[in-house]
C-alpha cells in the first residue's frame, strides 16, 4: 500500500503534516510516551532548576528555562552560545535521558533524517501569557542536523515561516505530544509562540513544556 494511503487510514493524531520543505509536524507522536518524559523532565529539574534568562538586549524571558545534554543553551548580558556547565551551580548539565534521545532519534528519521543524535536539549516552560519572538536557531555549528521540538501540556499557537525574515510566518495549534521537526532548506526558518492562552491541561495544569533537542556541535570537524 503507498505511504500515504497508509497514513490516510491512521487516526488524525497520527498523521504528518509538511510546514515548509523539510519541515514536519508529527501529530501526536510523543503522546504515548509523555508519562515517562515527564518523569525525567521532573528529574532534570530537580538537578538544573528552572530560570528566566537574560537576553542580550536586557530582557528577562518570558519562557523559564533549563537544559539536559552535554551542552546547554544560555543566554545572557554577553549573548547567546553553549556551555558545558549549567552558570548557575558550575556543574555539569544533567545528562540527556534515554528516553528523550530515543523520541528525539525516532521522530527525526519519521521525518527524513537520520542518525540524529542531539547533545543538546533545551527544556522552557511557558506559563500563561509566556511567548517567544520570532528568531532562528543558529547558534549551532552543525546546520546539517534537523531541529526536534517537543510540546506538552496546553496547547500553543507556533509560527513558522522561512529562513527570511520577510516572509509571513504561518500559524499552527501544538497540542500535548505534537512534535516538529525541522531541517534542511527550513533548518534556518524564523519560528516562535504567540502568547500562551490561560487553560487548564489534565497532566501539566497551567503549563506548557517544550523540548527542543539540537545538534550544536560540527560533526565534521570532530572527524
Ligand atoms: C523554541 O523555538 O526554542 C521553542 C519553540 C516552542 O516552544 O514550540
Ligand atoms: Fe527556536
Amino acid at each position: 500500500m503507498p505511504q500515504d494511503l497508509f497514513d490516510a487510514a491512521l487516526p488524525p493524531e497520527a498523521a504528518h503534516q509538511q510546514l515548509a520543505p523539510g519541515a514536519v509536524l508529527l501529530h501526536g507522536f510523543a503522546r504515548d510516551m509523555d508519562a515517562a518524559l515527564l518523569q525525567a523532565i521532573e528529574a532534570v529539574i530537580t538537578q538544573a532548576p528552572l530560570r528566566h534568562m537574560q537576553t542580550p538586549g536586557g530582557y528577562t524571558m518570558s519562557v523559564a528555562t533549563t537544559n539536559c545534554g552535554s551542552l546547554g543553551w544560555v543566554s545572557d548580558s554577553h549573548g547567546y552560545r553553549y556551555a558545558v556547565l549549567d552558570p548557575q551551580n558550575g556543574t555539569p548539565w544533567p545528562a540527556m535521558p534515554a528516553c528523550f534521545l530515543d523520541l528525539a532519534g525516532r521522530a527525526a528519521a519519521k521525518a527524513g533524517y537520520d542518525h540524529f543524535a542531539p547533545e543538546s536539549c533545551l527544556i522552557n516552560t511557558y506559563l500563561p501569557g509566556a511567548k517567544l519572538s520570532l528568531h532562528q536557531d543558529k547558534d549551532e555549528k552543525d546546520l546539517s542536523a534537523p531541529i526536534v521540538s517537543v510540546s506538552l501540556g496546553l496547547p500553543a499557537v507556533f509560527l513558522f515561516g522561512t529562513p527570511n525574515r520577510k516572509d509571513r510566518a504561518q500559524r499552527y495549534r501544538l497540542v500535548h505530544g505534537d512534535v516538529v521537526v525541522w531541517g534542511g532548506p527550513s533548518r534556518l526558518a524564523f519560528h516562535g509562540v504567540m502568547p500562551l492562552a490561560d487553560g487548564a491541561h489534565a497532566l501539566l495544569g497551567r503549563r506548557r513544556i517544550n523540548l527542543t533537542f539540537r545538534s550544536p556541535l560540527d560533526k565534521l570537524a570532530q572527524s
